[in-house]
């Protein structure tokens, strides 16, 4: 008992960074982009030990692994290996079947943040406020930020407006109690069933989602003004 007392359950992070890339369409995955020379992977699980991640899963291609070792090969925290899938949310399940054995109160309390590798630049704060909210006894939060752009919804012989004040924009790292994750990933996998985030995954088996404030900087790279934006961040010194 003492021990557990003396080294508390690590906060794990799976970064999952076997996409495609294909938007983006650059010469090398996405998750090894550089920018000013730093991978986008090396510089993502920077911040997110910067922020109070212990140990982090890496979910990546088997073809061309290598390349994704040297970039973390000087990572500030220990890393773990796990196998892309076909789908994010195969590649999230992947990463979360790597987890290590802990005793199962332990496991189920652990604390796992789901982080896209493409989102490179989010502050350090922001992964803090994710942990500390599930530490709080939130099973699933989310940073968000308000949507800048109108947005009209397309219905069926037009388009109508949205009341833009009401929305938010979801960003990652999301954070959940280990227990949720698990149980919200097998009952999707049970049932087929396909969802666009790890916060989505846990409304679906019924739980509350909790709401931080994120980050412009917590941007995705997706597409290649991306790129750009990423350059000018780093010479600006934001990063
Ligand atoms: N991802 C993953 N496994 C997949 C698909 C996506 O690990 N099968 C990861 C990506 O590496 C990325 C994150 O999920 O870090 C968010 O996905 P996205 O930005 O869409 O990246 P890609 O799928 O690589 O890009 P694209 O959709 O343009 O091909
Ligand atoms: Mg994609």
């Amino acid at each position: 008992m003492g021990e557990h007392i003396n080294n508390p359950v690590p906060v794990v992070a799976i970064v999952v960074a076997a996409g495609s890339g294909s938007r983006l369409g650059a010469e090398v995955p996405k998750a090894l982009v550089p920018v000013a020379g730093v991978p986008l992977l090396t510089r993502a699980v920077a911040q997110l030990a910067a922020g109070g991640v212990d140990e982090v899963v890496v979910v990546a291609p088997v073809e061309g692994r290598e390349a994704f070792v040297d970039a973390l090969a000087g990572a500030p925290v220990p890393v773990t290996w796990a196998d892309g899938g076909a789908e994010r949310q195969h590649s999230v399940a992947h990463g979360m079947g790597v987890l290590p054995d802990l005793p199962a109160a332990d496991a189920d309390a652990q604390v796992v943040l789901v982080h896209d590798a493409a989102r490179a630049f989010l502050p350090a704060d922001m992964v803090a406020r994710v942990i500390d909210a599930v530490r709080a006894g939130a099973d699933a939060v989310v940073p968000v930020v308000p949507v800048t752009d109108s947005v009209r919804e397309l219905v069926e012989d037009g388009s109508t407006v949205v009341d833009r004040a009401r929305l938010r924009a979801v960003q990652t790292p999301q954070g959940f109690r280990r227990g949720v994750l698990e149980e919200a990933h097998r009952v999707l996998a049970e049932s087929d069933t396909i969802v666009t985030d790890d916060a989505a995954a846990a409304e679906y088996i019924g739980c509350t989602v909790t709401l931080v404030e994120g980050s412009r900087d917590a941007f995705k790279v997706t597409e290649p003004l991306d790129r750009v934006l990423a350059e000018a961040l780093v010479a600006w010194g934001v990063s």
